[in-house]
């Protein structure tokens, strides 16, 4: 987590600086701080919200700068353990995205050799480190190149030196772009700072060190000058804008017709690769939206294809790997969440060939992956992934189309007609009903009991009301006991297989008290009936129910937290990428 910026040019560093974190603030958003270099270095940090700041941040002098937005992993929130960390002369700063592993064993080293220590943060001990390193030699890049392979654990890393015109960085496993601007260079922890002044970039690969001076970038790796590719990036600055929206996350519920459209053309049969095409069994690897976009999949590609699919927790794939072959397909839209890549690092270890379906151009796990899929969502800025989401369903579904020779193509790239007649559905009583709620249930079956799942995900992130998923059928073997008006229900019943069995469900609820908010195809006659609410979605193909209903729900979840005051793009305690254990 955390983001991390650098700047090096012509111009007064700070104020980019500044703008830019405020764009990686869905990385972390408990405290910030920048440092420039003004004859010496000038340092200024913050417990807090870099964007709700009125901070003297920007007033920082100098055309070279590093700045930090924090998501705390050692040490409270607080200005002292907000980055940039300086060494015990304030000759050097250092700016960090990951995690030190080893710190504790290098701080006390470090502590022996009389460095005084100012925070409680892993990062600091890397400043004192190099001050040792650079009083040898009074050169920051050979001092940092010393300095990184004493370090374990990640780390995406900037640092300047007060009588030093450049920039030195380094990563290993933590994401780092530079930006080649004329005559100036941007170093992020995405694109989304730099796309507003230039689209070339260049991702460093793990264990680079480079150099950034206003003139050129040079970039080493174990010692040696290697060059790495220079791409282009095909987002516009206006996409990490709200763009008049009140909020990034009703943006990027809006553009889901767009980001569906894009991913659904961008998988075809050329970009499919072969293991894919041969996949005989399959097991998802994903964690958070990203698993219930798994188990959306395993139920469509099973009951379709009658391809065996499993699914796993990241996060327990990594302790308790279960036997497997075939295919593993690792699912992270920021292609950075640290169970995830080790997952797939594992699978790889087991022989099996890899698939990574990730929506950042050059992420952590589509280096570690065999092939990658990317989604064509653009950048999301809010923490609870939506367009993302959608688009890794756009991926999925697009393969399961492909083996069942083209079935699904034509309903598949229509899709986003349905989606947009879904953004206008008017939530208004369900949004009441919510807001007054002591906890919610939601309940679906088959895929429609992943995307209760993932309404429920939004629901809790972002308005802080307990809610669950459940599979409608399950509802009776426990949860039935807390059924209470002031508990709603919101059931997704599609008709098919299912519909009827769900309609007695939803009796059984209603019988205990409960209010229920029925989700069923337009033209029901008898949802409306016995649910308190009934909305209703377009009559279109099951696939794409799948996506309006559960936009549907994204909407549900965002109108309740405005309606509650909620701080919909920043919910409390959370981060959009997940890089600790
Ligand atoms: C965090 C985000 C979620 C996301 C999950 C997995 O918890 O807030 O929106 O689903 O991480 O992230 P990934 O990038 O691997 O999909």
């Amino acid at each position: 987590m955390c983001g991390i910026v650098g700047y090096i040019g012509r111009r007064e560093a700070a104020p980019i600086i500044v703008e830019g974190l405020k764009k990686l603030e869905y990385r972390g958003y408990d405290s910030f701080g920048v440092a420039t270099i003004n004859g010496c270095i000038e340092l200024d940090k913050h417990q807090g919200r870099i964007s709700d700041s009125s901070s003297s941040t920007v007033n920082l002098k100098g055309k070279i700068g590093i700045g930090h937005t924090r998501w705390a992993t050692h040490g409270v929130p607080n200005d002292v353990n907000a980055h940039p960390h300086m060494d015990c002369n304030n000759r050097i700063a250092v700016v960090h995205n990951g995690i030190i592993e080893n710190y504790a064993e290098l701080k006390r080293q470090l502590v022996s050799r009389g460095h005084v220590f100012r925070s409680e943060t892993d990062t600091e001990v890397v400043a004192h480190l190099i001050e040792d390193a650079y009083e040898k030699e009074e050169d920051l890049l050979s001092a940092v190149q010393k300095v990184v392979p004493r370090l374990t654990g990640s780390y995406a890393l900037l640092v300047i030196a007060s009588n030093e015109d450049r920039i030195i960085v380094a990563r290993y496993a933590s994401p780092l772009v530079l930006g080649v601007g004329d005559g100036e260079f941007f170093a992020a922890s995405d694109m989304t700072p730099i796309i507003d002044y230039t689209e070339r970039a260049i991702f460093l690969e793990d264990g680079d060190v480079a150099s950034l001076t206003q003139d050129e970038i040079e970039i080493f790796h174990e010692g040696k000058r290697v060059t790495r590719p220079l791409e282009l990036i095909d987002w516009s600055g206006e996409d990490t804008k709200k763009g008049g929206f009140p909020h990034y996350m009703l943006k990027e519920i809006y553009e889901q017709p767009q980001a569906f459209y894009n991913t659904v053309r961008s998988v075809t049969a050329e970009t499919l690769p072969v293991s894919v095409k041969n996949a005989e069994s399959v097991t998802i690897i994903a964690c958070g939206s990203s698993y219930n976009a798994g188990l959306i999949i395993k139920y469509i590609l099973e009951n379709t294809c009658a391809i065996p699919v499993r699914l796993e927790f990241a996060s327990e794939f990594k302790y308790f790997p279960p036997p497997i072959r075939g295919l593993v397909i690792g699912i992270s839209q920021s292609g950075e969440t640290a169970d995830t890549i080790t997952a797939i690092k594992q699978a790889k270890a087991h022989n099996c060939t890899s698939l990574a379906i990730t929506n950042v151009l050059a992420s952590s796990i589509s280096r570690t992956a065999d092939c990658t899929l990317f989604m064509r969502a653009g950048p999301e800025i809010s923490v609870a992934a939506t367009k993302s989401f959608i688009a890794q369903l756009a991926v999925l579904m697009q393969i399961t189309s492909f083996l069942r020779n083209g079935e699904f193509d034509d309903i598949l790239r229509s899709g986003h007609r349905a989606i947009e007649e879904v953004l206008l559905i008017d939530l208004s009583d369900a949004v009441s009903l919510c807001i007054n709620a002591h906890s919610i249930f939601y309940v679906g079956r088959g895929p429609f009991y992943p995307v209760s799942l993932e309404g429920s995900l939004k629901m809790k992130e972002i308005s802080y009301i307990h809610a669950e998923g459940y599979a409608a059928g399950e509802l009776k073997h426990g949860p039935f006991a807390l059924l209470s008006p002031e508990t709603p229900v919101i059931a997704i019943c599609m008709p098919g297989e299912t519909y009827g069995v769900m309609i007695s469900n939803i009796k059984e609820m209603k019988a205990r008290g409960a209010p229920v908010i029925a989700i069923g195809e337009e033209g029901d006659l008898e949802l409306p009936e016995v649910a308190d609410i009934f909305i209703p979605l377009p009559v279109t193909h099951p696939l794409i129910q799948v996506l309006t209903s559960l936009i549907v729900l994204q909407l549900l979840a965002y109108y309740t937290a405005v309606s509650l005051n909620r701080d919909v793009d920043k919910p409390r305690n959370l981060a959009k990428s997940v890089t600790v254990e």
